[in-house]
């Protein structure tokens, strides 16, 4: 069979390999963009109903934040609110099911939202009346659990590992105190245990205790805004050098992610409380973290983690999940 080989010279051959990958990485990065445009929703717009629940949870999480936090803000989330007026009021115009668990969700916690206002003597009546009569309805008579949740860390028993699963929550608000570093070394040695795309371990590990750099990195990040510094920053990358096909382009976040996981698992066990941290930047904001941590070129940022000491009781967003029959699909052999 005629091949390229025998027309190009060999000198050749190498620098045409990577231009024939690199058109069809540009290919597929495309279809990642289709993919992404098609179905997400743009800045926040939404275009389907899908995207309608997205919102309805990314604006109830932000209510169930503010509900946890100790140094309580009355009459806090103006604009998550207006968003979940206008999100749920259409729900119901648009003769969709008030039981879904998103929807409910929301209910719930904006149940918890104007009762505990209520039990403070704090008039939100403006803020109530941004919902619809009917959404009213539903949200005053709300009858499952949402808002936040106060949970007691007592980590001297043996956990099952779905105990454990159980028992890890995001902690934003953290006990003041160092955190030991040798128990971090300790969880990367068990997150070195993940996964990855043919064994390649791609996944860096920068841990930040400085506390200015700390700061500066937050204030970039912006996910953390009104919590106190946490003890330590975990930044997880994935080292692209690793990778050989343009069909690996997600596989660095894959493999990070596989490792962020088992770390923050591993740090659970070690009875260390962890709050991953969007590393999701606009180039910018990346531009400026990279010149922080000196990070190498090649490594792709997958997440952050603020790490700290377990507080003996506090509260945290319910984060009501969605019903394993909702998420999973069984396809099943015809012939059975
Ligand atoms: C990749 C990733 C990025 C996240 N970014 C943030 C963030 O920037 N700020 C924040 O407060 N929480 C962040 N979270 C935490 C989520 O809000 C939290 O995992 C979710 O609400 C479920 O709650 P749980 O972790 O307590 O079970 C992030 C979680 C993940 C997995």
């Amino acid at each position: 069979m005629v091949s390229f080989r025998d027309f190009i010279p060999s000198s050749m051959h190498g620098p045409l390999r990577r231009a024939i990958h690199r058109g069809r990485a540009v290919q597929l990065t495309y279809n990642d963009h289709l993919l992404y445009h098609k179905h997400a929703a743009p800045a926040g717009q939404s275009i389907n109903v899908r995207n309608d629940r997205a919102l309805i949870m990314y604006y109830t999480h932000s209510i169930e934040k503010g509900l946890t936090r100790e140094d309580f803000r009355p009459s806090f989330g103006n604009r998550p609110l207006t968003a979940l007026a206008q999100l749920l009021n259409r729900w119901i115009d648009d003769g969709r099911d008030p039981r879904d668990t998103f929807f409910d969700a929301a209910c719930a916690t904006l149940r918890t939202y104007f009762s505990r206002h209520d039990d403070l003597g704090v008039n939100v009546g403006d803020k109530l009346a941004l919902f619809a009569p009917e959404v009213q309805k539903l949200i005053l008579g709300s009858s499952t659990a949402g808002g936040f949740r106060t949970v007691r860390f007592d980590r001297q028993r043996h956990r099952s590992f779905g105990e454990l699963t159980a028992d890890r929550v995001s902690l934003r608000e953290f006990e003041p105190g160092p955190v030991d570093l040798g128990l971090i070394s300790d969880a990367a040695s068990i997150a070195s245990r993940s996964p990855s795309a043919c064994n390649r371990q791609s996944s860096r590990l920068h841990v930040v205790t400085d506390p200015g750099l700390i700061d500066k990195i937050l204030r970039i990040q912006a996910g953390l805004g009104g919590y106190d510094r946490p003890p330590v920053l975990l930044l997880v990358t994935s080292d692209t050098s690793y990778y050989v096909e343009a069909t690996e382009r997600n596989q660095p976040f894959v493999d990070g992610a596989l490792f962020a996981m088992t770390l923050m698992y591993a740090l659970e066990d070690a009875g260390v409380g962890t709050c991953p941290l969007t590393a999701m930047l606009w180039p910018r904001s990346e531009k400026k973290v990279r010149a922080l941590l000196d990070l190498p070129k090649s490594e792709a940022l997958v997440t952050f983690v603020a790490v700290g000491r377990q507080p003996a009781l506090t509260r945290v967003p319910y984060s009501r999940r969605e019903s394993v029959e909702s998420i999973m699909t069984l396809h099943e052999s015809g012939d059975r």
